[in-house]
């Protein structure tokens, strides 16, 4: 069973996942929009692996006997002044999202709640991987100054990003 305080921030956690799911979903209609479908795919693969991240914590609540209490989704943004503002927007909420996790493990070790210290560590590492992508895009777009031919080659690249359900074990 899980204890009260430690149930509370994983019900908060999947609003966030979910919150950070349809943020990406609205970037990838902005970059539709923009007529970049390389950065739109890239951004939609993104959405789709929020969802699993939601998902991963909603199944986690239920095997360990909690209940999961869904709650409002906020309104996320759907203007973007650049193609850089978008990918600067995107690792500063990934940035944020790694802090909610670290906070969950704080809370986790206050409560003594190994099993979720131990499931936690997942997110750990994925945050690390998330982090350093995006930072590598744009880093990327820095290069190019986020205009040009550079940004073609980019796009085209961003194309091949297929979605892979990471919380699935191989
Ligand atoms: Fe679920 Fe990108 O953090």
């Amino acid at each position: 069973m899980l204890k009260e305080k430690v149930l509370n921030a994983i019900n908060e956690q999947i609003n966030a996942e979910q919150y950070s799911s349809l943020l990406y979903l609205s970037m990838s209609a902005w970059f539709s929009d923009k007529g970049l479908p390389g950065f739109a795919n890239w951004m939609y693969v993104q959405y789709q692996e929020e969802m699993t991240h939601a998902n991963k914590f909603f199944n986690y609540v239920n095997e360990r006997g909690g209940k999961v209490t869904l709650k409002a989704i906020g309104q996320m943004p759907t203007e973007w002044g650049s193609i850089i503002e978008v990918v600067e927007a995107t690792l500063a909420h990934e940035q944020y999202v790694t802090d909610l996790i670290n906070n969950l493990v704080d809370i986790a070790l206050q409560e003594k709640d190994h099993a979720t210290q131990s499931f936690l560590k997942w997110f750990v590492d994925e945050q690390v991987e998330e982090e350093a992508n995006v930072k590598e895009i744009l880093d990327t777009l820095k290069l190019v100054n986020g205009q040009g031919n550079g940004i073609f080659m980019l796009d085209r690249e961003l194309r091949g990003r297929t979605f892979v359900d990471a919380t699935v074990p191989a």
